[in-house]
């Protein structure tokens, strides 16, 4: 059983259209990235231009070169918002957190991930948020429980902080590597969302029947895209689809908050 996005897609989209600005410009910026970053970042350019958005990508070979390109964006008034591509060889604190927070459209600086405790973040992250949409848009979270398995500072964190939150009531595990009997934390949820970035992690025999499932990842199997669940879940389950689901829902957020850059 999957669970479709198409309809809170067109929502969005929708929003974005009747409240885009032609001056809104968005700047991606990369360190040295390979065939996959590539690949998103192309789509990311696919995406501006149907929304009518101006977008540049700008590639940088070293650290210094990225936060010297950073602060250049952040002094940019034609420049509305920044994206900064992840992975990064390195921690990606040391560079975000020159980002100013209010080009921050990822919500993921410290400013923005600080706010989003006290409940007053202007960005969300959009991950996250993308995740706790599609949730809401599918069920009541108050008092499901739920298995987030992953603990990651733009993934797995801020999706425990929002479905924790006092606008959602959801009772949150957390799971990480070093989670002991994770299948029997798993099978006691009403909700699971997988971001552990390992293909085909959560097998049909770590789900209960009917239970929601949301597949963050988005990984490189044999060449093809693949999530972070096995197929075989879906026959029992509700699961997003990868590619799509999640994934398309935060590409949209990303342009969603840009609007708001200049509301
Ligand atoms: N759809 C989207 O828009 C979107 C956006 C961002 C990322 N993603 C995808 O989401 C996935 C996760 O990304 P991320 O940045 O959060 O990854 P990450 O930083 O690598 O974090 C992975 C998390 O999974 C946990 N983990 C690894 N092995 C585990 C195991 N055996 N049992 C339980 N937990 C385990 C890790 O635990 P430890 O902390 O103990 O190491 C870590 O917390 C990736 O596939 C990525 O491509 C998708």
């Amino acid at each position: 059983m999957i669970i479709k996005v198409d309809k809170l897609a067109q929502k969005i989209k929708s929003k974005i259209i009747s409240l885009k600005d032609k001056n809104l410009k968005l700047v991606s910026v990369a360190l040295e990235p390979d065939k996959a970053t590539l690949a998103y970042l192309h789509s990311q350019e696919k995406l501006s231009k149907k929304l009518n958005i101006k977008y540049e990508l700008k590639i940088a070979t070293s650290k210094t070169e990225l936060i010297k390109t950073i602060e250049n964006l952040n002094n940019d008034e034609s420049v509305n918002g920044i994206f900064l591509s992840q992975p990064l060889p390195f921690e990606p604190y040391e560079v975000l957190q020159y980002i100013d927070p209010k080009k921050d459209i990822e919500g993921i600086t410290p400013y923005n991930l600080g706010n989003l405790i006290y409940g007053k973040s202007y960005f969300k992250p959009c991950t996250a948020d993308s995740v706790v949409r599609i949730l809401n848009n599918f069920t009541n979270l108050d008092g499901k429980n739920v298995a987030v398995i992953g603990r990651s500072v733009i993934v797995g964190l801020p999706v425990s902080i929002m479905l924790s939150n006092k606008e959602n009531n959801a009772t949150v595990t957390i799971c990480h590597s070093h989670t002991k009997d994770l299948k029997n934390i798993t099978l006691n949820s009403d909700i699971i969302v997988v971001a552990t970035g390992i293909p085909e992690f959560l097998k049909k025999d770590m789900v209960r029947k009917n239970s929601i499932i949301i597949d963050v990842g988005i990984n490189i199997k044999n060449g093809h895209i693949v999530g972070d669940v096995e197929s075989d879940v879906k026959d029992i389950a509700y699961v997003t689809e990868v590619p799509g689901g999640v994934g398309e829902i935060t590409s949209l957020i990303l342009f969603e908050n840009l609007i708001k850059v200049k509301l």
